[in-house]
C-alpha cells in the first residue's frame, strides 16, 4: 500500500532550495482544483487575489475582501492535505497599521486554516512583515509588479528593468528576507535580475515572468489551463486547452437535450 506522502511544512521551501528542487507553485480557488492539483504534485497551493479577475469578472485585484479570500483559502484547505497553502491579503487589510495586518493575517489563518500569507512591497513592508513572522503567521512576499499598485506603475509592465530599480529590487529582497519572509514572488521582471535576487537569498524565489533561473514557478492556473483565453502575455505557456473542451462538452449536451438524446434510459430512474 503507498503512504500518504508527509504534508510539507514552511520549514521545506528554504530546504527545497538548498537540495536545488524547484518549488511548483499555482493558484487555486477551490476545493476541487485543490485535489486536481494536489494529485498532480503541486507544493504551493497560492489563493491568490486574482481571482477578484479571473472568477469574479473585475478588471484589477484592488476591490478583493478579506471574506471572500477566506472563503475561498477554506474551500482550498478542505480539498488538499500535502500542499502548502497560502492566501494573498487583499489590498488596504495590511497597509494601514501593524495591528490591523496582524488581525486580518490572523483571521486568514484561525478561519481558513491556510498556512500562511502572502503580501506585496518591499523594505517598507518589512516591519510588518517581521510583526506577522514574530507572532507565528508565516509570509511570502511579492516583488517586481505587484498588482495591488498598478495605479502607481501604471498598467502591468515589467519592473526593474535599469540599475537603479534593480538595485532597489535587490534591496527590498533582502529586508524581506531579514525579517522573516519565508519565499518571495518575483513577478515580471528581467531574467536577469531575478537571477541576481535569486542567488542572493537563502530563502526561494518564486518567479512569474522573471525567468528561468528563480527557485521555483508560479502560474495562475485558468491562465495556464487556456480557460483565459483572451489573456496570451509573452510569458505564459498554454498547458491544456480547456476553453476549447468546455465550450465542445457544452455544445454536446446542448445538442443531446434539444434532441431528446439525454437522458437515456440508462440515466434514469424506474
Ligand atoms: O494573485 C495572484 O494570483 C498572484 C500570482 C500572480 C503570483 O499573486
Amino acid at each position: 500500500m503507498n503512504a500518504e506522502p508527509r504534508p510539507l511544512s514552511v520549514l521545506d521551501l528554504a530546504a527545497m532550495k538548498a537540495a536545488g528542487r524547484r518549488i511548483v507553485m499555482l493558484t487555486c480557488y477551490d476545493a476541487a482544483f485543490a485535489r486536481l492539483l494536489e494529485q498532480a504534485g503541486v507544493d504551493v497551493l497560492l489563493v491568490g487575489d486574482s481571482l477578484n479577475q479571473v472568477l469574479a469578472g473585475h478588471e484589477t485585484t484592488l476591490s478583493t475582501t478579506l471574506d471572500q479570500m477566506i472563503y475561498h483559502a477554506a474551500s482550498v484547505r478542505r480539498g488538499s492535505r500535502r500542499a502548502l497553502v497560502f492566501v494573498d491579503l487583499p489590498f488596504l487589510t495590511y497597509q494601514v497599521s501593524i495591528p490591523e495586518a496582524i488581525r486580518n493575517a490572523g483571521r486568514v489563518l484561525q478561519e481558513s486554516n491556510a498556512h500562511g500569507v502572502k503580501l506585496e512591497g518591499g523594505s517598507h513592508m518589512a516591519e510588518t512583515v517581521q510583526a506577522l513572522v514574530e507572532r507565528g503567521i508565516p509570509v511570502i512576499g511579492h516583488l517586481g509588479l505587484t498588482p495591488q499598485s498598478v495605479n502607481a506603475l501604471g498598467g502591468y509592465r515589467v519592473q526593474g528593468r535599469d540599475n537603479t530599480s534593480a538595485d532597489r529590487l535587490l534591496a527590498d529582497a533582502r529586508a524581506l528576507e531579514s525579517s522573516g519572509a519565508c519565499a518571495i514572488v518575483l513577478e515580471l521582471v528581467p531574467a536577469q535580475v531575478a537571477a541576481r535576487v535569486t542567488q542572493a537569498l537563502a530563502i526561494p524565489t518564486i518567479g512569474i515572468g522573471a525567468g528561468p533561473q528563480c527557485d521555483g514557478q508560479v502560474l495562475v492556473l485558468h491562465d495556464m489551463l487556456g480557460l483565459n483565453e483572451q489573456f496570451a502575455p509573452r510569458f505564459l505557456k498554454h498547458y491544456a486547452k480547456l476553453g476549447e473542451s468546455v465550450r465542445s462538452a457544452v455544445r454536446a449536451f446542448a445538442t443531446e437535450v434539444r434532441e431528446g438524446a439525454y437522458p437515456g434510459k440508462e440515466h434514469s430512474f424506474e
